[in-house]
């Protein structure tokens, strides 16, 4: 398969065909036999990643960099830009020229839509969008959920796909909804309380797509017919504390929602979770959010970091 990949910026799955995905999803697969049968390999020796975080991260951060490791390679971490200069008042494209001319390769969250793709312009290595604004997207995240879901089912096309919560700042459900896309008889339901329903432009790349999608408040009505229940977190810091008060608790997964539940669908959530699927779910076999979806966050961005550098 060719290797699109290669040498590429990672800023939106907009760009992305079957082809890529299935390559990605291969060299995943790999990735975790090669984890768990000899711990990671020296193919990224020699190369260094910049992380540059304007946001906080747990997950993505440290999957980043542990995947660097794991491939022999090095990693400039900076999770957080007040001890950079930054803070001195640099610019962001001096900023990003620095970082790139000590790198192969940068990956930026930042808390402004947009600053990843005008990194892009700036830097002489490609670019990995971790996350930007609050209607922007995290494409790698959407890719380790897709993964996550064909890993299970072992095919994605047809399945009924439910995300609930707060739809207006999430980044991951905006990749993941684009994403698949790439599917023309996915199902696909919304849920939210109609001030943080999906974003316009999320709604327009479906219609452009020609995807049809519905929308609930009420989603239980559909819940015994769904595959795939991915919940959000209401992301209070992009919020007036009035809409947070509003929203907050507008969806809560809980044992009885559980119940509901086909026996094989699963529940998905990318983290963290702040009160929106309580803790007594997750012993539940269809949770997957503190395993595989966690797990597999590392393998996927192991496998990208390959493609991306041209070592497969
Ligand atoms: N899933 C995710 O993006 O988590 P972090 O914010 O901890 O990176």
């Amino acid at each position: 398969m060719n290797n699109r990949f290669f040498g590429h910026d990672l800023i939106s799955v907009d760009s992305l065909k079957r082809d890529d995905v299935e390559l990605l999803f291969q060299e995943t697969g790999k990735m975790e036999k090669l984890v768990k049968d000899k711990g990671g390999d020296k193919k990224l020796e020699g190369k260094i990643i910049a992380a540059l975080f304007y946001e906080p991260s747990s997950r993505t951060f440290s999957s980043f960099i542990t995947a660097i490791q794991r491939l022999g390679g090095g990693f400039i971490p900076l999770n957080g830009m007040m001890n950079t200069s930054v803070a001195k008042g640099e610019s962001f494209a001096d900023t990003v020229k620095v970082f790139s001319a000590y790198s192969d390769l940068l990956v930026i969250r930042h808390p402004q839509e947009g600053t990843p793709k005008l990194a892009a312009e700036y830097s002489n290595v490609p670019v990995i969008n971790a996350g930007d604004g609050s209607t922007g997207e995290h494409p790698t995240q959407a890719l380790v959920d897709l993964y996550t879901i064909k890993e299970h089912f072992g095919e994605v096309n047809k399945l009924q796909i439910l995300m609930v919560g707060d739809l207006a700042h999430y980044r991951p459900t905006n990749s993941l909804a684009k994403l698949l896309t790439l599917y023309p008889d996915i199902q696909l339901s919304f849920a939210a309380p109609e001030q943080v329903s999906l974003p316009k432009h999320i709604r327009e790349f479906l219609a452009e797509r020609k995807i049809s999608f519905r929308e609930y408040t009420d989603y239980k009505k559909i819940l015994p017919q769904v595959d795939v229940l991915y919940v959000t977190r209401v992301k209070k810091e992009y919020m007036s504390e009035e809409l947070y008060r509003q929203v907050q608790g507008s969806y809560i997964i809980d044992r009885s929602v559980v119940e509901c539940m086909k026996n094989n669908s699963i529940i998905m959530h990318c983290l963290p979770r702040v009160g929106e699927i309580e803790t007594s779910v997750d012993n539940n076999i269809r949770a997957v959010y503190l395993s595989r979806q966690v797990r597999n966050g590392l393998y996927l961005r192991m496998a990208l970091l390959n493609l991306i550098l041209g070592k497969i």
